[in-house]
């Protein structure tokens, strides 16, 4: 299933374009042993990874065809009119399955036009497109159609923005199927200036802020760092709303989760991590939720701490290729 169908469809949410922030860095200079390794894992991870894909979509093809085939082998089992009853009451499962269908769609539209209303102002920043590779801009974009469709299925969905939306980030966007339906607010202005007359309730939302997120201030503007840069551009989001004058704020992940390693996490973990707690008011429970598990426990243990030493002492780390090694802080348990 195409992804803007699942989006479209509501019945499937796209997969977690998570390790997509995972690509090469763009530089010419060559590799650390360091990164050469990670980087090795981590293609393994994503053939691999692939590969169950494959595997997945070869299984449900079987199924669909065993599915048609054993409805073919009934029909010509029974006689004239036990057929026609049998199709016509598939026709009708059918409508009614395509009637659910819409009303599910229809029902997420109210959602979103809700939310547009009294939803949480959540901000994607996306003025940072210059300082990525089309490649990156991609993974970033299929971040974007994730949380898309994760604030969808909310019971009451944030108010989502895309701000500074232009150049190549703009025309990836655009080329998305349907994007232009999308509920969501577009901007070309940059967030600053779309909301100048409320700058004191602008919070952008970063790993380098002394200040720890407590709560979700409803009249609070949470800004996310529209970013795939596996830390490339380290404490860039802090240092410009540091010199924008606005206030900044970190997933408190330390108060619940003891990570080896950076707790920069990507837009669409962010996002979700929010919508979770948004629904829940339980900071723990929407970590666990989101933060793979493979990035918190690893059943190697040893192994895996060489890693995460090595990864320390890293200038340029690939925040996806990290292992983070969470376990309960004892302090919340
Ligand atoms: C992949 S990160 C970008 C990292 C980038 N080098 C920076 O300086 O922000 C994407 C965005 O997610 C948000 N983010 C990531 N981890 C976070 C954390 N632990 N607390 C708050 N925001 C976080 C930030 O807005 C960040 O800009």
């Amino acid at each position: 299933m195409q992804m803007m169908e699942a989006i479209e469809n509501d019945q499937n949410i796209p997969d977690n374009p998570t390790n997509d922030d995972t690509l090469p860095p763009p530089s010419s200079q060559p590799l650390s042993k360091n990164a050469q390794k990670k980087l090795l894992k981590q293609q393994r991870y994503e053939a691999k990874k692939a590969e169950k894909k494959a595997a997945m979509k070869e299984q449900k093809k079987r199924e669909a065809e065993r599915k048609r085939k054993e409805w073919d082998e009934m029909l010509a089992r029974v006689s004239e009119e036990e057929r026609s009853k049998l199709i016509e009451s598939r026709k009708g499962l059918r409508k009614e399955r395509m009637e659910k269908r819409s009303e599910e769609r229809e029902k997420k539209v109210e959602r979103l036009s809700r939310a547009k209303q009294q939803g949480q102002n959540i901000v994607v920043d996306l003025e940072f497109s210059d300082l990525m590779t089309p490649a990156e801009i991609h993974s970033l974009v299929q971040q974007i159609m994730y949380c898309y469709a994760v604030n969808g299925r909310c019971t009451s969905p944030s108010h989502l923005w895309l701000t500074g939306c232009q150049g190549e980030m703009e025309s990836q966007l655009q080329r998305l199927p349907g994007f232009e339906k999308w509920i969501i607010e577009k901007e070309n202005r940059p967030y600053i200036e779309t909301f100048q007359d409320q700058k004191e309730h602008l919070v952008y939302l970063t790993a380098d802020s002394e200040t720890m997120l407590d709560e979700l201030d409803p009249n609070k503007i949470y800004i996310v760092g529209g970013l795939v840069d596996r830390n490339r551009w380290k404490g860039i989001t802090m240092k410009k709303a540091k010199e924008q004058g606005i206030q900044t704020a970190k997933l408190p992940i330390g108060n619940y989760l003891k990570m080896s390693s950076s707790q920069v996490l990507t837009v669409n973990q962010v996002i979700e991590i929010l919508l979770k707690f948004l629904e829940t008011r339980d900071w723990k429970a929407s970590f666990f939720e989101v933060i793979p598990q493979r990035k918190r426990c690893e059943a190697d243990m040893e192994e895996n701490q060489g890693d995460i030493e090595e990864e320390e002492n890293e200038e340029e780390g690939d925040q996806l290729e990290r292992k983070r090694k969470c376990v309960e802080s004892p302090s919340h348990g």
